[in-house]
């Protein structure tokens, strides 16, 4: 094998490459152009979560949107598993969750996954048996028969997560999944993300709500107004401090007090002392169940 290339050590291409992408939209009459997309570049290596986090309006969307070939990009490129966006081929390989899915809602859940497994050229009993096997993957398999205008936010991104994998796609795309989503249904999404995962699929997950991307991501990148501020491994990005935190139970102050003058003694210095405390999150996920509120009604 001679030197690696642009595609990497072992020859393999990444799941994602964006080079030097900007996507300018034409606003208001006089020739206004807003740069929704500036001069973007990141790799998406195949198997990682990869997480594009940034507030509102920064541009993930639009990111995605060329990266499936559904926008043209004003300048740059980009490739899935090395074959260039705008082709046909390359969106073979890719299931997408579209941000704020407006799917048809007089069809049950599994009419829906088999309308968009059809739509992938899968069918008879392929298709059939794809079906109960997303279905039952994202935990619908209860309520496939009810129709999805009575399916709650979070059954919706579940049966939208099914209907992206129907075709067994090698990259997955899901633009803001947890968005308007309970903590509970969040957690159950982060949970078929790294099941996903598991199962060796590279996933593309936007957001801009950080803390749950946190625990899902080996990779991150972060937009701002269209620009690339920072890409990184979450442990290097978010991880050590390099400072030490302690957690004991309550003391009383003397051996607090007895505390500090110890590290004093040595030349070092008690800085905090706080009590611990829960977050919200957790007190709302220890006490609020998951799973039958979803599916009740629908066996
Ligand atoms: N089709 C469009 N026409 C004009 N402006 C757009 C269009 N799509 C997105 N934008 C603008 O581009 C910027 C980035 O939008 P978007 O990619 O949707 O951000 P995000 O997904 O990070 O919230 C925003 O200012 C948005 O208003
Ligand atoms: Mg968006």
């Amino acid at each position: 094998m001679g030197a690696p290339g642009p595609e990497g050590a072992a020859g393999v291409p990444p799941a994602i490459e964006i080079r030097g992408l900007v996507k300018d939209f034409a606003v208001g009459l006089r020739g206004l152009r807003l740069r929704a997309v500036d001069h973007v570049s990141l790799t998406v290596r195949p198997g990682e979560v990869f997480g594009l986090l940034g507030p509102n309006g920064s541009g993930k969307s639009t990111t995605i949107k060329l990266l499936l070939g559904l926008l043209e990009p004003t300048a740059g490129g980009c490739a899935i598993f090395g074959v260039p966006s705008g082709r046909v081929e390359a969106r073979r390989d890719v299931g997408y969750l579209p941000e704020a899915p407006n799917f048809y809602r007089f069809l049950t859940g599994r009419e829906l996954v088999t309308f968009y497994g059809r739509l992938c050229g899968l069918a008879g009993s392929g298709l059939r048996s794809k079906l109960e096997e997303v279905v039952a993957l994202v935990g619908l398999a209860g309520a496939a028969d009810r129709r999805v205008g009575t399916y709650s936010k979070g059954m919706l991104q579940r049966i939208g997560l099914a209907q992206a994998l129907v075709h067994d796609p090698r990259l997955l795309i899901l633009d803001e999944p947890t968005a308007g989503v309970d903590p509970v249904g969040s957690a159950e999404m982060a949970e078929l993300i790294l099941a996903l995962k598991a199962r060796g699929k590279t996933v593309l997950i936007t957001s801009h709500l950080l803390g749950q991307i946190e625990e899902l991501c080996d990779r991150v990148a972060i937009l701002d107004r269209g620009g690339l501020v920072a890409e990184g491994e979450v442990a290097e990005l978010a991880g050590a401090t390099g400072r030490l935190s302690f957690e004991t139970e309550v003391l009383p102050p003397e051996e607090i007090a007895a505390l500090r003058a110890w590290l004093e003694s040595r030349g070092r210095r008690l800085e905090a002392v706080a009590p611990a405390r829960r977050r919200l999150e957790e007190v709302f996920r220890t006490h609020v169940g998951r799973g039958p509120r979803d599916t009740e009604g629908g066996r």
